[in-house]
């Protein structure tokens, strides 16, 4: 799926993984080495492939989108899933066919998969030149220096301070109106199903003075929206080394907002159990920080989540939900909902229906349960439902949502939206889409506007995905 860059998470209802993503911008210098990249898995991935463009810039290499030119094919990898894993399996065959053709190309494994199987890559499976995990990028300029040297080269070393904080990210696919920032790495949580605490180490923050500049300096650049984006983001808490400042995830959020009115603030993802009345307060206070918070709930069973680990219940996640009713009446949620974890019955899946409904979801993505090794789950439980089981509640999850979809939606019919313009919609050159600040996709005859202005869109129509409108004054 080599589609544009939209920047955005939350368009894609069935499955967040992004898969394939190719940086669209060419070779410009002569003399430079080319570098072929190919991103799969969460918004950080992408983030992160901004990080390796970036440091690989800086010794001298150019993207291309040709894979057959490129003296470099990276794969920045995902191990969610078993089925994301298995893609990227797929591809390091096709790269290896056109590495026979071009012996002296080098090919590596980046991020979660790279971290996960190690040197395994390289040594039983014989795919690669090239392992790095997600904390090594700085270390991608010797490494390559050592497979020129004819010596296949690893480093999945994690660690507990690297940000990143002091590299610039190179843009990569973008339209130059939305841009991701990372604000934190890894995760402490240990949800019993997932496989993230192994690949991406212990929970850290980024330097806020960093992240704020890094705000500041696309907002002068001309982009509109950020994203800040962390495992948890709720967790985030920045402590200057000599102590003398903390900031916290509200805290940072204000900061960025300040940055501009015109400057329009994001987040993904929320923990329930750390999201504060604060972060909700602060929310209310800025017209520029989005409402709409990525609420994952996996399941509705109290049951169920202590397995899962969540560390929270059901009630304390309809707590949360109500103290977002209450302090931001408009805000949208969304969730992440997983069918048929280990040992669910068919009562403890009618709770994560009705949940759902309680929640009243603009939109999820939603998964069938996929054991990952090494992790708590897989040590600890077996996987008992049923392959045919998992499938139908899957279903019936995705049914659920379709029709709470399409019931928010219904309920913007003849209301008016502040829309950013992010470009041609995908069905027709006459109209643009953009989202509002719930994050809900709207389509417009385009008028006289321009990507990147904000505008006014009275909703007329809907579907269960978008909203269709007319520009008015
Ligand atoms: N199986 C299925 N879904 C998973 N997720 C994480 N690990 C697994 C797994 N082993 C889902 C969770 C998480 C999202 C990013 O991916 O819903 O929030
Ligand atoms: Fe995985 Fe849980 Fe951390 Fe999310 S919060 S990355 S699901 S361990």
């Amino acid at each position: 799926m080599a589609k544009q860059f939209s920047g955005n998470v939350f368009d894609k209802v069935q499955d967040e993984q992004r898969q394939g993503e190719v940086y669209t911008l060419e070779a410009t210098a002569a003399g430079k080495k080319k570098m072929y990249l190919e991103s799969y898995g969460c918004q950080m991935n992408f983030s992160d492939s901004e990080i390796v463009a970036s440091i690989m810039a800086e010794n001298n290499y150019v993207p291309t989108t040709a894979l057959e030119e490129a003296d470099v094919v990276f794969i920045n990898t995902c191990s969610i899933r078993e089925n994301a894993e298995q893609k990227v399996r797929g591809r390091l065959q096709v790269f290896r066919q056109h590495k026979k053709l071009k012996p002296d190309m080098t090919i590596g494994v980046l991020g979660c998969m790279a971290e996960r199987l190690k040197s395994k890559l390289l040594e039983q499976e014989k795919l690669v030149d090239l392992v790095v995990g997600p904390d090594a990028y700085k270390d991608l300029p010797n490494l390559l220096s050592q497979v020129e040297s004819g010596q296949p080269a690893v480093n999945v070393l994690l660690s507990r301070e690297e940000t990143y904080a002091d590299i610039t990210p190179v843009r990569l696919g973008g339209n130059g109106i939305l841009a991701f920032v990372t604000i934190m790495r890894g995760c402490d949580n240990m949800c019993s199903f997932c496989v993230v605490p192994f690949t991406r180490g212990r929970e850290r923050s980024r330097d806020a003075h960093s992240i704020i500049e890094e705000c500041r300096d696309l907002w002068q650049r001309g982009y509109k929206e950020v994203t800040l984006l962390g495992q948890n983001v709720d967790s985030y808490h920045y402590t200057a080394a000599d102590g003398s400042e903390n900031v916290n995830f509200a805290q940072l959020l204000a900061l960025v907002a300040q940055i501009d009115p015109g400057l329009r603030v994001r987040f993904s993802t929320s923990h329930p159990k750390d999201i504060t009345d604060e972060v909700l307060h602060t929310m209310a206070a800025y017209h520029n920080i989005c409402k709409n918070i990525h609420l994952p709930v996996q399941s509705g069973n109290t049951e169920v989540l202590k397995r899962m680990n969540r560390t929270y219940d059901r009630a304390w996640y309809l707590n949360r939900v109500e103290a977002i009713r209450r302090i931001l009446p408009d805000c949208a949620i969304t969730s992440d909902v997983i069918a048929g974890f280990c040992g669910e019955t068919e009562e403890q899946h009618q709770d994560t229906l009705s949940i759902m409904e309680l929640s009243g979801y603009t939109m999820s993505f939603m998964f069938k349960y996929s054991e990952r090794p090494g992790t708590l789950a897989a040590r600890k439980f077996e996987d008992d439902v049923p392959e045919e089981v998992k499938s139908r509640r899957l279903q019936e999850i995705i049914d659920l949502q379709g029709k709470l979809s399409l019931l928010s939606n219904e309920q913007d019919v003849g209301k008016t939206f502040e829309v950013l313009v992010e470009g041609p919609s995908r069905k027709s050159d006459e109209h643009f889409c953009g989202r509002n600040s719930q994050n809900k996709m709207i389509v417009f005859p385009k008028g006289n506007t321009q990507a990147g202005q904000y505008v006014k869109v009275k909703v007329e129509r809907c579907t269960q995905a978008t909203l269709l409108g007319n520009l008015v004054d």
